[in-house]
């Protein structure tokens, strides 16, 4: 009953005739014609959030560039089998993955940005200290500025923002997907500890502030009352397996294929248009700009999910991006993505060489949890990037993806039969509801065949392959 009242709340419609899941999974996206097809709009997406706030913009589970959803225990499914009470089984292990929460833009437009960036009202702390001993470090915290004497300012962007930074908008967002994953797996499933000093939890970042940052809200939301400091684990960050940090030459030569395709010329050839209207108006006629659509995604979505309007022409601010444009601007992001991850014909290749090792590593944490090598390890979370998010969803082989937003999730979660034979099982959630993919929906299945799903994506011989 518990599970039906759910499915009838996750089934309300969007005004525009979307359920909030669907607008996860757009049936037409592996097609040029859904970028150049206008009466799409952002197929239900949401890209736009309040500067100051936590965004609580969409209806929950609506894809939303600027937040994602994540578990919620207001809404959260319990795994079929297990609401029905047909098995009785308990969660025991957690791998949670996460982009970082929103953020300033990386990319700056070339003809100038017609507005200034404030983030004052975020400190980016930025001391060390002696692990034991003293002193206590002074705890000083980055302040940009803009030096009105810096003739480089001029053209570039004023104000008081690094690119990328995280914004306070995304510390909030963090923290509130702390407060909601303690509320699911702490209060309401059990397995969170009481404390993260306890050994039985694990957190790893890549070497980026925006990743970092975004751990430091995320736990405070899970943990508000703890004192300490914590552990965020990262690799040297020049062969770190998450963020291509690792050297492989074959990455860049198989990108290079991926978009060689007639697929990929196609999505250039119908957004000929709305790319050289963008160049004229934006000074954006570089190939760094025109190639892919990565950098006026980030540029626009980078404004809106910070409470400013997207860009005019710094020479005339009457000529600016229109709404039709930016969306047809995202339209081409999802399908670029969708087109890296799956529907191109390296794509399997493509994951092994980017993420392949870090795949490696998440099943060897759940062979740990199978063999009983785990120990009290109860929750692991890696905060990483859209480019790690993206090809893991490609692995799982989800049916569509739209861009990986920002806080965008994978929840791996192992249960065991409370039975004689205490057999283990995987869900995935996606964003928090179980991923829809070529194996079906992962709602319940056996450990065993998540692990076989994942395991041809781990390369036997990275460094063969990187040098092939
Ligand atoms: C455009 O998308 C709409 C749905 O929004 C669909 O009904 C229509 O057939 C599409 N048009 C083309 C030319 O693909
Ligand atoms: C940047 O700030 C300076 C000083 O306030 C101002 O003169 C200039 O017009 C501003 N430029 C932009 C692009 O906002
Ligand atoms: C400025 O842009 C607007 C809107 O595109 C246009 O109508 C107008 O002619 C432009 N002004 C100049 C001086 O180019
Ligand atoms: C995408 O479309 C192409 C061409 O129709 C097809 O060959 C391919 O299998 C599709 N890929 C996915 C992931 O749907
Ligand atoms: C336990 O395993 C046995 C042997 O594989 C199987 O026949 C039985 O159905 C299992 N019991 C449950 C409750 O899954």
């Amino acid at each position: 009953m518990f599970s039906k009242a759910i499915i009838i709340v996750a089934g309300a419609r969007l005004a525009l005739g979307f359920t909030p899941l669907e607008t996860f999974y757009p049936p037409g996206l592996n097609d040029t014609s859904y970028i150049s097809n206008s009466s799409i709009g952002t197929y239900g997406g949401v890209y736009q959030a309040p500067t100051r706030e936590a965004s609580t913009s969409a209806a929950y589970g609506t894809y939303d560039y600027c937040t994602m959803p994540h578990p919620r225990a207001q809404e959260y499914p319990l795994p079929g089998p297990v609401a029905k009470g047909t098995v009785k089984a308990k969660i025991v292990y957690l791998e949670y993955l996460q982009r970082h929460q929103r953020r300033t833009p990386y990319n700056i437009l070339p003809g100038g940005e017609n507005q200034a960036y404030n983030c004052d009202d975020f400190l980016p702390y930025l001391y060390g200290g002696a692990s034991s001993g003293g002193p206590n470090p002074l705890p000083v915290y980055g302040k940009t500025y803009s030096d009105s004497s810096n003739p480089f300012l001029e053209g570039y962007v004023n104000g008081t923002c690094q690119f990328p930074q995280l914004t306070i908008g995304g510390f909030l967002d963090g923290v509130q997907h702390g407060e909601d994953l303690s509320a699911v797996y702490g209060d309401k499933l059990g397995l969170f500890p009481s404390s993260p000093d306890s050994g039985k939890v694990w957190f790893r970042s890549s070497e980026s502030p925006l990743t970092q940052q975004s751990a430091g809200g995320v736990l405070r939301g899970v943990w508000p009352n703890y004192q300490g400091a914590l552990p965020l684990h990262q690799q040297t960050s020049s062969v770190d397996t998450v963020n291509e940090g690792y050297s492989c030459s074959a990455i860049s030569s198989t990108l290079s294929k991926i978009e060689s395709t007639t697929e990929w010329s196609d999505h250039l050839s119908v957004t000929a248009t709305l790319r050289s209207e963008l160049a004229t108006m934006l000074g954006a006629s570089s190939s760094s700009w025109q190639d892919t659509f990565d950098h006026f995604s980030d540029n626009f979505q980078g404004r809106l999910c910070n409470g400013y309007a997207l860009p005019c022409n710094v020479q005339n601010t009457s000529d600016c991006v229109s709404t039709a444009q930016a969306d047809e601007v995202f339209r081409a992001g999802d399908w670029e993505w969708n087109y890296y991850w799956r529907a191109n014909p390296y794509a399997q290749q493509y994951i092994q060489l980017v993420e392949g090792l870090f795949i490696g590593e998440i099943l060897t944490h759940f062979q740990a949890v199978k063999n009983g090598k785990a120990g009290e390890m109860k929750y692991s979370h890696t905060f990483v990037h859209d480019g790690d998010i993206g090809p893991v969803l490609g692995a799982l082989g989800i049916n569509v993806l739209r861009w990986p937003a920002m806080g965008s999730n994978i929840a791996f979660e192992i249960w065991q039969t409370e039975d004689r034979n205490s057999t283990f099982y995987a869900r995935v959630l996606y964003s928090g509801q179980p991923v829809e993919t070529i194996h079906g929906t992962l709602d319940w299945l056996l450990l065993d065949d998540l692990i076989a799903i994942l395991q041809p994506y781990v390369p036997t011989d990275i460094e063969a392959l990187c040098d092939a």
